[in-house]
């Protein structure tokens, strides 16, 4: 407080200021945990307020730790601009609210994550926007809905979950852009470095899974074209969707690992489907990376890899799938996906109970069908353990 004479009680809150000299950077940004910022001049306080001078304000609309996730999140995803989240499901919300109104029309698809049907079926519907929902082999569908006069949006994902199937961008990205239909793609199971090139106008990202990577922090991404995310940050900054600065940070630190863990994650998942595939209590194992999944040609075209989710049905009943997955010693019965540990979820209980048991045969969830997330675990460690937890259930 310069050479104003002040008391203890006022110097713990007006506490001294150290700053690395200019030329004398942290190599590791600092975290920007202050929710306020101060300016020398109201003048230059009204200057920030009515954008002629950039800067900062209050943490809710934007903060330079969020920021520098931000502009990462932009590159890796080959756009502009990016919001980051409090978690991805509210990166979903939140664009969702932003972009739609009453008498609006969504197009969701059976095979997409249970909290996106839950925000528009239950949350959005209560606000006058209609949807349809319907399977993402369903062309015809597909067509027939996005020519609605009041279709606004598309959100789905791919590959899916818990099944991995591989939506068709051209097909979709096409009939969309003929009938003005929003297109916002979940690219969550896919990462962050895929689907750049195809020109969806916005990406959305849990950033909870692969970004982080370590399943210590939620956060999620809302990627776009610089217009299409300043039309959005208002409502963002509004309704409090914002991520907490140190959670931005485990993020960014969580990324400068991402495509080790990444591609390792891959090579696991295609080495343990290959066991599954081959395994003969298995009746059927889906892998995008497998050349008999059958989207395996338009998974080749569309990703630069097959990313780390494994499902597979079991030749046995609900019961033999509970017995298989409680005797499992390194995969983790857990939900989330994308972590450096291995998880197995039984997908019926996680994924589908909110569909009725045509919608779950249509997307070919059966009773003993089980989803698994690969860790960076060694792949025979791993095979081993599936192979115990095989021969105790079936001998
Ligand atoms: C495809 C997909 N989108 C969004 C989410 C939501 O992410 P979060 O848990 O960070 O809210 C998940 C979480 O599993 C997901 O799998």
């Amino acid at each position: 407080m310069g050479e104003i004479p002040i008391k203890k009680e006022t110097l713990v809150n007006h506490q001294p200021t150290v700053r690395p000299e200019p030329g004398n950077d942290p190599l590791v940004e600092p975290i920007h945990r202050s929710v306020k910022y101060t300016y020398p001049t109201v003048a230059e306080m009204d200057q920030l307020f009515s954008g002629e001078k950039a800067g900062y304000f209050y943490s809710r609309y934007a903060n330079p730790t969020v920021r520098q996730l931000e502009l990462l999140l932009a590159k890796l995803q080959d756009r502009e601009d990016a919001l980051a989240t409090s978690s991805g499901v509210t990166a979903i919300t939140n664009c969702l609210l932003s972009l739609l109104k009453q008498g609006d029309h969504v197009v969701l698809f059976l095979e997409s994550y249970r909290p996106t049907r839950y925000i528009v079926r239950n949350l959005l519907s209560k606000f006058g926007v209609t949807h349809s929902l319907i399977s993402i082999k369903d062309h015809e569908g597909i067509a027939r809905e996005f020519e609605r006069e009041n279709t606004r949006l598309v959100l789905f994902e791919s590959p899916t979950n818990p099944m991995t199937w591989i939506a068709d961008f051209d097909f979709i990205i096409g009939q969309a852009k003929a009938n003005g239909v929003l297109t916002l793609l979940d690219g969550t199971f896919a990462g962050l470095h895929n689907y750049g090139s195809y020109a969806f106008d916005l990406y959305i990202h849990s950033l909870t899974k692969y970004a982080s990577g370590h399943g210590d922090v939620l956060g999620g991404a809302i990627i776009g074209s610089e217009e299409q995310i300043s039309a959005i940050r208002p409502d963002y900054a509004n309704t409090g969707a914002a991520i907490a600065p140190d959670s931005a940070y485990l993020i960014l630190r969580g990324l400068k690992t991402y495509f080790l863990r990444f591609r390792e994650q891959c090579e696991n998942a295609r080495q343990i489907a290959l066991y599954l595939e081959n395994h003969q209590r298995v009746k059927r194992v889906y892998y995008p990376g497998l050349p008999s999944h059958p989207d395996h040609e338009l998974a080749k075209k569309q990703m630069c890899d097959f990313g780390g989710i494994v499902a597979f049905h079991l030749d046995g009943t609900e019961a033999q799938m509970h017995e298989f997955i409680e005797s499992l010693r390194l995969f983790i019965l857990a939900a989330s996906l994308g972590s450096t540990e291995s998880l197995v979820t039984p997908a019926k209980l996680f994924f589908a109970t909110d569909l009725t048991a045509e919608e779950q045969k249509r997307g070919e969830i059966e009773d003993a069908t089980v989803r698994l997330s690969l860790g960076i675990e060694d792949a025979e460690d791993l095979i081993a353990d599936l192979d115990q937890a095989l021969g105790k259930v079936f001998g």
